[in-house]
């Protein structure tokens, strides 16, 4: 029999006991051996639920069982549960967590602590809840150099831009309701401002590339300015609007950024809609390859969580090696990366000779009244940028700029 411990009795913590209960016998076929929960850590009291007799407040608890193999920590968040889980591995306890926080920042630390210790340091649900994305780049997609992975990779904010589209609802009614669904994080902002995807595919280029992307180099755009009006120009334009977290390899150099995105209606993300993540990969000998699932919840991230456990259980005493050294990937100055976008202003006739003056030739959006939408041409986002200002300087204010998938459009 192995016992755990799980950290946080909040939305994924209780998914985790949940599960736990629900499959405990495939989960004992699965795992050889049955999986007890002996603690669960948490400041609060949850009189009559199923855990009101194995909560503890004191960590230490925890840390001097030897009972205790394996430790879930789903309380979020860098502190305190990057002391924890560094002190767990060195007691020689795996740790399977669903903190993208924590992994985007101590990721390689902590896998060179597990390591060294003879276990594990498993974070499948940190990407895309319930999909598995980790374990396939770490195992199924090694003789692949991994080229690209473009992915809705948070629920919260595709959820809200599903929603706006649809049901022309607006930004706080929405995001109301998938706070109340459990979707969202603590603080709105994190989703909303895309550091919470910022995190994610720091962790995912971090795991293609071998190295480790600091997520503070990556250029990062939420979705705050989008408007109905953008939705109306994506309708013209038969695209979809998604918060886009990407990196990819240009020769020897690569990129990151997190930024809204328009998709031309047949790219395979442009359908990935509600609280569901997609992430594309390409390998240069696989080529594409598609994950698609819930990527945000209680029971989704509960039951990746879950299969780290089991995975930690399978492999007692054994390191599950996860390339992902400590070096520094270098990735491309901001100015550097590639861009099409699209940018709009309030109609006026004169403007457009302007436009074309600063960018040339461009495409012109027509259909939706009161305002001009134009596309513009390839450039890098520094020609964009000083091409943006000179505008600003000219006196044309452009409302908002969303850029395009331009492999597609
Ligand atoms: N707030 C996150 C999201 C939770 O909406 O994707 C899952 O990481």
């Amino acid at each position: 029999m192995a016992k755990i411990a799980v950290l946080g009795y909040g939305t994924v913590g209780s998914g985790v006991v949940e599960v736990l209960s629900t499959n405990k016998d495939s989960i004992a076929v699965k795992a050889e051996t049955s999986i007890d929960i002996k603690y669960v850590l948490d400041l609060k009291e949850f009189p009559g639920t199923p855990v009101e007799n194995l909560l503890v407040k004191d960590y230490d608890i925890i840390l001097e069982d030897e009972e205790v193999d394996v430790i879930a920590e789903v309380m979020g968040g860098v502190e305190p549960a990057y002391t924890f889980v560094k002190k767990a591995l060195l007691k020689g306890k795996s740790v399977a967590t669903s903190n993208k926080e924590l992994v985007a920042k101590h990721g390689p630390e902590l896998l060179a602590i597990a390591k060294e210790n003879h276990v594990n340091f498993l974070f499948e649900a940190s990407v895309g809840g319930g999909i598995p994305i980790i374990r396939p780049l770490n195992k199924s997609l090694t003789a692949d150099e991994i080229m690209e992975i473009s992915g809705i990779l948070n629920g919260t904010t595709n959820f809200i831009l599903t929603k706006m589209k649809n049901e022309r609802l607006d930004f706080d009614t929405v995001l109301k309701e998938a706070q109340d669904l459990g979707y969202a994080e603590l603080h709105p902002e994190a989703d909303v401002e895309g550091y919470d995807a910022c995190r994610k595919i720091a962790i995912l280029a971090s795991l293609a590339f071998g190295s480790h992307v600091d997520f503070e180099d990556i250029h990062t755009e939420g979705i705050t300015k989008i408007s109905q009006v953008d939705f109306q120009f994506a309708e013209a334009m038969k695209m979809e609007i998604k918060l886009i977290g990407r990196c990819e390899k240009v020769d020897d150099k690569a990129f990151a950024m997190v930024s809204p995105m328009l998709l031309s209606d047949t790219h395979p993300l442009s359908h990935v809609d509600d609280v569901f993540n997609g992430i594309f990969v390409q390998g240069n000998v696989i080529g594409d390859v598609m994950f698609y699932g819930a990527g945000a919840g209680k029971l989704p991230t509960a039951s990746a969580v879950v299969a780290d456990v089991i995975d930690a259980v399978k492999h007692k005493g054994k390191n599950i090696i996860v390339k992902w050294s400590s070096d520094p990937k270098v990735l491309m100055a901001t100015e550097e990366i590639p861009v099409k976008a699209f940018a709009r202003f309030a109609d006026t006739d004169e403007k457009i000779e302007l436009v074309e003056s600063v960018f040339g030739s461009v495409e012109w959006i027509e259909g939706v009244e009161g305002h001009k939408g134009f596309v513009t041409g390839e450039m890098t986002e520094g020609e964009l940028s000083t091409k943006l200002v000179e505008l600003g300087q000219k006196g044309l204010v452009i409302e908002n700029l969303i850029r395009l998938e331009s492999k597609v459009a």
